[in-house]
């Protein structure tokens, strides 16, 4: 089963931390944690480890926004040190679910930017959910949580994984806080961060804790964007200004009092786009989920989110607004080359995938298509630009590993192009 992690200072400092004030250390994983024994179940996949890569990340980063990191944690969830290092311990440990097999890292991998790697995610007993795990990198500037934002919070967004019966399926919370309570070193670690035994909303406040310490910048493109002119490569430097300008990308992914977004690259709100429409009839599962779905149960809501082909309903089953029916929130962009596949529900495989739908303008047949949705007319040169613009928002932690993506979906792309339409790309625009 299971081993206990360990926690050690290196004596790495952060001077000028806001968000372990005063930390004088890097909190480090257990190297060797998380490993489930033999695979005696074929479903069983290995919990992956708190590497490298799990560590709070420093602060200085270019482009890291300091007021909106300060803004981003709570008055009532302070961050601090042990705090942090409980989170990051809970979020690799698989004995937060039923059957012990299964982390939050399980399906937020550092190694891949915490994501999967996989269309939709797999929880207990390889039981595969209906979307794609988004990051949790910059996680904490998000206004809501998950792609139709039934959650506020991080803290309130961690208790859903661990009572659905398709992630970590505890009958409840507190079955959860017990697993935990009995183990002597969580309950001496929670002693010393909240004064008490373990409990649900401290267990949730760790782990939200811990992700926020994962901030991610100081790419390439928040090199250029702060004046070093050769930071990005002239193709990327083309795409950046077809994503402002011809893309049509910043009416979402976005503009902020006038200026385009270099932070988030997100308007933090909810779109059809076209990725779910051409396979359903989006309007009859509307009326059949207000039917099975109770309103304003946002545990029903989660388990049809995850767990129900009703999921691709989108926005709509957290509001009931028919306006809101497909539609998703608007990701941010950083680390794309390691979060592959790509949208709500990991249904393209590449960056060029993605381009080659907003290229042909989504599906014009959709009746409740964003308006901002519409041909582009882009070359194969453009898309090649735009691919290298968002290659360009990759943090140093993902470089190399990112750099293998890039070829792989290039040369992928050069011959696989399942979502591409040059007809419809380049035919008429519609009239609004
Ligand atoms: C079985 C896989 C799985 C496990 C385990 C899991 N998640 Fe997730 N996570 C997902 C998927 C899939 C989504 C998107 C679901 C949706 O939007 O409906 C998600 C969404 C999120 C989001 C929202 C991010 C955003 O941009 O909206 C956060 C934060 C998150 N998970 C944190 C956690 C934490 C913390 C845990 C452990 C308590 C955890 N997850 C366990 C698969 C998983
Ligand atoms: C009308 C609003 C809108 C416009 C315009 C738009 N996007 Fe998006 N973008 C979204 C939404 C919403 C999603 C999530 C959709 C889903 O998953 O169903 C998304 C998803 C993505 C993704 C997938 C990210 C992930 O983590 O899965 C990428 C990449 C992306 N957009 C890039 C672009 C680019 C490049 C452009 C310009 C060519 C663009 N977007 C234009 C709203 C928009």
């Amino acid at each position: 089963m299971q081993q206990a992690c360990c926690l050690r200072g290196v004596g790495k400092s952060y001077v000028g931390s806001v968000l372990i004030l005063g930390a004088a250390a890097v909190i480090v994983g257990c190297s060797s944690a998380g490993q489930v024994g033999p695979q005696t179940k074929p479903y069983l996949l290995p919990i992956p480890n708190a590497s490298e890569l799990a560590h709070p990340r420093p602060l200085e980063q270019r482009g890291l926004p300091a007021e909106a990191t300060r803004a981003a944690v709570p008055p009532n969830n302070l961050q601090s040190v042990d705090k942090v290092a409980l989170g990051q311990k809970l979020f690799f440990d698989g004995r937060l679910s039923a059957d012990g097999t299964v982390a939050c890292s399980s399906c937020h991998d550092p190694a891949r930017a915490f994501t999967d790697g996989r269309r939709a995610s797999i929880g207990i007993k390889g039981r595969v959910g209906q979307r794609n795990a988004p990051t949790i990198l910059n996680a904490l500037y998000n206004t809501t949580q998950f792609w139709d934002g039934r959650a506020r919070t991080l803290e309130e967004q961690a208790a859903f994984p661990i009572v659905n019966p398709s992630e970590m399926g505890q009958p409840n919370l507190e079955a959860a806080v017990a697993r935990i309570a009995g183990i002597r070193e969580y309950r001496k670690a929670f002693e010393r961060v909240f004064g008490g035994p373990p409990n649900s909303s401290n267990l949730l406040r760790a782990i939200a804790s811990y992700e926020r310490t994962e901030v991610s910048f100081d790419s390439p493109f928040d090199h250029f964007i702060a004046g070093e002119k050769n930071a990005i490569e002239p193709a990327a430097k083309r795409g950046w200004a077809l994503f402002n300008g011809r893309g049509r990308c910043t009416t979402c992914h976005s503009v902020t009092r006038g200026q385009p977004d270099v932070t988030t690259f997100t308007d933090h709100g909810f779109h059809d786009i076209g990725v779910v429409m051409i396979r359903a009839d989006t309007v009859t599962m509307a009326r059949q989920a207000e039917q099975l779905v109770t309103p304003a149960d946002m545990g029903a809501v989660d388990r049809t989110a995850i767990q129900s082909n009703l999921s691709l309903l989108g926005r709509f089953l957290v509001t009931r607004q028919d306006a809101d029916i497909g539609a998703f929130k608007t990701p941010g962009l950083r680390n794309l080359l390691m979060t592959a596949p790509y949208f709500h529900d990991g249904s393209h495989a590449t960056l060029w995938d993605v381009l080659d739908h907003y290229n042909k303008g989504g599906d014009l047949n959709d009746p409740l298509l964003d308006r901002d949705m519409r041909p582009l007319a882009l070359k194969e040169a453009d898309i090649d630009d735009l691919a290298a613009f968002l290659a360009s928002l990759t943090s140093p932690d993902y470089r190399q590993p990112a750099l293998k993506e890039l070829a792989r979906q290039r040369k992928l792309a050069r011959t696989t192009r399942p979502y591409r339409d040059t007809a419809r790309a380049f035919g008429p625009k519609p009239i609004v």
